[in-house]
């Protein structure tokens, strides 16, 4: 596993994304709302794809009233999304942008925090489903508005129990170990055909909802806001990191 610390005092100029057509999923919340609203505000225009409207419409509100590039919604639930509805989604992007700049796979779930023992077959399942089998099939169906780019990006988000197994991280764990596979895989066959880098970043311990959730006792001010840790978002949306593929960044 090649892994990478964030690239040291990385600057991001402010016009890193100009024109740059950027999906996010889970931008409602998070990491990737501050994700989605950092690469809107260095001019990409962003698709908010997440499963809470009422969320993703406060993002889009946020950045069009900042005078960024008007974003999209796509309300979409991963725990459910057949393969209809992604190439629904590849369909519509098609007709509306004709390419796709950037893929960031941010969202997950959870799931239960319990020994493999007493796990249940549905957690396990809805675990897998939002965290492995929906990157499959969104990445699947993407792949062609990503080829038509000049210059890709797909960036996975690990954890550091999807390096290192940890007691009671169960399905959550294990899918972070795919996400890592799944990443390797796709940069390898992609990494001499096509203009399209892969990597993953493993954010650490970030204050969002998932961590307080993870580590309820923990006074939310120990770890860095979402907003701390985008240097390395932009670092692989952009393209200073043109030719960096198959790498887990660390982005603490
Ligand atoms: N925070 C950390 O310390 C930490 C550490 C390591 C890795 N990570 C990883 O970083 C990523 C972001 O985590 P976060 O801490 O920002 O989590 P978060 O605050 O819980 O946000 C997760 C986002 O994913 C969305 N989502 C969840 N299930 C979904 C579904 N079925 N369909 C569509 N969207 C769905 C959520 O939507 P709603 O807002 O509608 O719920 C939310 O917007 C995750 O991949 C997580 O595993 C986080």
């Amino acid at each position: 596993m090649n892994i990478q610390p964030a690239p040291a005092h990385y600057r991001a100029t402010a016009d890193l994304l100009h024109d740059k057509t950027i999906l996010v999923t889970g931008a409602g919340d998070g990491i990737g709302k501050a994700a989605a609203l950092t690469f809107a505000a260095h001019g990409a225009t962003v698709i908010l794809l997440g499963r809470t409207e009422s969320k993703l419409d406060a993002v889009y509100d946020e950045i069009e009233s900042a005078g960024h590039p008007k974003p999209a919604v796509v309300v979409m639930d991963l725990a459910s999304v057949t393969e209809e509805q992604c190439l629904h989604l590849a369909q519509g992007l098609a007709d509306e942008f004709g390419r796709l700049d950037g893929l960031l796979h941010n969202a997950s779930v959870l799931g239960e925090r319990r020994p493999v023992e007493s796990a249940t077959y549905a957690a396990w399942q809805e675990v897998m489903q939002v965290n492995v089998n929906a990157q499959f099939l969104l990445t699947r169906h993407l792949l062609p508005l990503l080829q038509a780019s000049p210059s890709a990006s797909v960036v996975f988000t690990s954890s550091g129990v999807g390096r290192a197994g940890r007691a009671f991280w169960g399905a959550y764990a294990v899918s972070k170990f795919a996400t890592e596979g799944f990443m390797q895989v796709l940069s390898s066959e992609l990494e001499n055909t096509s203009n399209i880098r892969v990597n993953c970043i493993n954010p650490g311990a970030t204050n969002t909802s998932m961590r307080n959730a993870a580590y309820p006792a923990e006074p939310p001010t120990n770890n860095p806001s979402p907003n701390e840790i985008m240097g390395v978002y932009l670092y692989l949306m952009g393209d200073d990191s043109a030719g960096v593929t198959g790498v887990s960044f660390d982005a603490q």
